[in-house]
């Protein structure tokens, strides 16, 4: 848990603007939200009605949004109403809905070269976004990238790597993180039950192991001692009676989960972790996919406790919104040969470019932006277990915040229907939200929202808890 600092973060410096972004930005110039119809509009009606007949119904919507286009952190439904995205397509747009730098390197790119596929190929961006990622990673020493589409793709690499490279087949994951749903990645994936109902038989030879939640505990972790308690089930427990170590690949962990509920774990954890894997020969993947890439105000919330993982799984902020995952390993360890993994569209080259220009926006002050609006945010928040009975705790690095809501502040009894309650009081005032775990809503904004951005989500986000408050 990140506790919010007392001083007042510096001032806002706005992301770099371009001709091209004031021209562009007519949506965005409206920085707060303007409903025009009732919520869904007609044409949203019209268009969920189709979706019904045709679309998976795997898909979880929370609420009616139908998006037709998006500037900044703005975006405007089919009926002409416009949102605050809090939600920034599942904390994927890190530059903002469409920022025109990025839209400007894609449109260059389509215009020379679709596709290639860099699994036959060469082409000069798959280089440089390399170069780029084996820079950025955690750690001096040389890195080596596989890219893949999406964040199960990464994942998936990662656990293939992790065999190929150690000749061993069981890996260790942790109750509540979520790495991706296709088989492999699905075995790992220890968040929801019903992404794993009808499924089985998963991998074998994965075990899973309490996360070191601080505010909440659980299987035996004791808040106050999660590191440590956390640590030892792995070596009391799970190494002495379930699987010997030297048969372990590798360990996979969100530094941040997710989609488990926006928890962080202690430093002292993930260090001890890291001297556990090392010790024992056991490769260490950090899973970057949601906590990546700038979010936590930082490139890798694995830098947060100063760890170096030998694989960083990373995705979703990559490309500003284009389908891009890659696995940045240490050099010497991607060691398979040709033919061994391949993707066909992994590293396609429009993707690479909006990479590369997100990179550059995010390097040029959007990280340092996403670092001072997370501070904001948990400093104008400080308050909130005070005033509100159901707030359990709230916590978050950069632009990755959750805030967990309880029935009752001392027995900590998870109230998911008063979080969904409060998600949905907020789309009607124009704020998009998601939630996270059971009962954690949380808050993953384009990282270009500025201060007015900012407590426009604070005191839209207080006034529904108030509201929902006084239901019950
Ligand atoms: C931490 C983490 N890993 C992996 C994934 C899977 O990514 P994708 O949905 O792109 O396959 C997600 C998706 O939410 C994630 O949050």
């Amino acid at each position: 848990m990140n506790a919010p600092g007392t001083r007042r973060p510096e001032p806002v410096r706005a992301p770099e603007k371009t001709q091209v972004w004031e021209e562009d930005m007519q949506i965005a110039e409206r920085r707060i939200p303007n409903l025009v119809s009732a919520l869904p509009g007609p044409k949203a009606k019209e268009i969920i009605e189709r979706d019904r007949k045709v679309v998976s119904p795997s898909y979880t919507r929370d609420y009616p949004l139908v998006a037709k286009s998006g500037r900044g952190a703005m975006v405007e439904d089919v009926d002409g109403n416009t949102f605050l995205d809090f939600a920034a397509g599942i904390a994927v747009v890190a530059t903002g809905h469409c920022h025109p730098q990025v839209v400007a390197a894609v449109q260059r790119q389509a215009s020379e070269l679709l596709h290639m596929s860099g699994t036959d190929f060469y082409y000069p961006g798959l280089v440089e976004l390399a170069e780029k990622l084996a820079s950025i990673a955690p750690g001096k020493g040389p890195k080596r990238v596989y890219f893949g589409n999406s964040g199960t793709e990464a994942i998936e690499a990662a656990m293939k790597l992790a065999r190929y490279h150690t000749r061993r087949d069981k890996f260790i994951a942790f109750y509540g993180c979520f790495h991706g749903r296709t088989f492999g990645s699905l075995s790992l994936t220890a968040s929801k039950a019903v992404q794993r109902k009808h499924f089985g038989p998963l991998l074998g030879g994965v075990f899973h192991a309490p996360y070191p939640d601080t505010y909440r505990g659980a299987y035996g972790i004791r808040p106050d001692r999660a590191a440590a308690d956390a640590l030892a089930y792995i070596e009391n427990e799970l190494f002495k009676r379930i699987v010997d170590p030297e048969d372990v690949a590798a360990v996979f962990i969100e530094a941040i989960q997710g989609e488990g509920g926006y928890i962080a774990a202690p430093a002292e954890f993930l260090q001890g972790l890291e001297r556990l894997c090392r010790r024992h020969g056991i490769l260490l993947v950090a899973d970057e996919v949601q906590s990546g890439m700038g979010r936590t105000g930082k490139w890798w919330a694995a830098e947060h406790s100063e760890i170096e993982p030998d694989i960083v799984c990373t995705a979703k902020g990559i490309a500003s919104g284009l389908p891009l995952s890659a696995a940045i390993a240490k050099a010497d360890l991607m060691d398979w040969k040709p033919g061994a993994h391949a993707s066909t569209f992994g590293g396609n080259p429009v993707a690479i470019a909006a990479s590369l220009a997100t990179i550059r926006l995010l390097e040029g002050g959007i990280m340092a932006n996403a670092a001072r609006m997370g501070e904001l945010i948990l400093l104008q928040t400080a308050g909130w277990r005070e005033r509100h009975k159901t707030v359990g705790d709230i916590r978050g690095r950069g632009l990755m915040i959750g805030i967990e809501f309880v029935r009752d502040q001392k027995t900590k009894e998870r109230a998911p229907e008063l979080r969904n309650r409060i998600i949905q009081a907020a789309f009607e005032r124009g704020l998009l939200v998601l939630g996270a775990g059971e009962n954690t809503l949380r808050l993953c904004p384009p990282l270009v929202i500025d201060e007015e951005q900012a407590e426009f989500a604070v005191h839209t986000l207080d006034a529904c808890i108030s509201e929902a408050e006084r239901s019950l």
